[in-house]
């Protein structure tokens, strides 16, 4: 018998009738939460997203509740995103076409990483031309039924304000709510646990980043 040689049209040797659209089931977002995304690789990816977007500073900040670490914001000085864009970088997969030197490909990371690690996303944006917007995912809406909150512009507006140092015209807050890693995290023990994250992402990112 002579080798199988696939044809210019090899995908007309299986008979079909028909063919339908079947995109993935909201619980899909679940399986994007379970790629063992480690919490300063998933920190180092939002870094990626605020270096994709020209940020020339990036911040990272925990939020502290007395004595009780409470959430997590990236926040950067690049291009930011109006509603659209914003649309986009929420959706899994949203983005198409990449610059040759982008770090990002996917369309994944900042879902990936961020539901990997908190029980609600919040990105907050805005652009030379557009005013704050925001959106919010909490990790189990979304893999209920990919739906995605609408923020209050005047509280974005006020959380722009008050990082007026880094973002004035242009740039990103990425906020993470309920991060899991903080809940092992007991009284007293948060400057402990922040000295030693601060670490880790040092190094994490200053091997990573060259
Ligand atoms: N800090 C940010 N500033 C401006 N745009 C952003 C920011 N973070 C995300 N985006 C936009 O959202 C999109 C989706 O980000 P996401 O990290 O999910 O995927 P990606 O960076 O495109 O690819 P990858 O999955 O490889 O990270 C980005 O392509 C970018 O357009
Ligand atoms: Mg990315």
């Amino acid at each position: 018998m002579p080798p199988y040689q696939p044809s210019a049209d090899w995908q007309y040797e299986i008979p079909t009738t028909g063919s339908k659209r079947l995109p993935p089931a909201a619980r899909y977002v679940e399986s994007l939460t379970h790629q063992g995304y480690g919490f300063e690789a998933a920190i180092a990816d939002l870094i990626d997203n605020s270096i994709d977007a020209g940020a020339r500073n990036v911040v990272v900040s925990f939020l502290r509740d007395d004595d009780r670490l409470a959430g997590l914001l990236v926040v950067d000085d690049g291009c930011g995103m109006n509603d659209e864009a914003l649309d986009t970088a929420m959706t899994v997969g949203g983005r198409e076409g990449y610059a040759a030197s982008a770090l990002g490909h996917f369309g994944a990371g900042l879902k990936a990483a961020s539901l990997s690690h908190a029980d609600s996303l919040t990105v907050i944006s805005r652009t030379k031309k557009s005013p704050s917007t925001g959106r919010r995912w909490l990790t189990a809406r979304a893999q209920a039924d990919f739906t995605c909150d609408v923020v209050d512009p005047r509280y974005c507006q006020d959380l722009v304000d008050r990082y007026d140092g880094i973002v004035e015209w242009h740039g990103t807050i990425v906020r993470w709510d309920r991060v899991r890693a903080f809940d092992t995290v007991t009284a007293g023990q948060a400057d402990r646990f922040l000295n030693d994250a601060i670490e880790k992402l040092e190094t994490h990112l200053g091997l990573y980043l060259h």
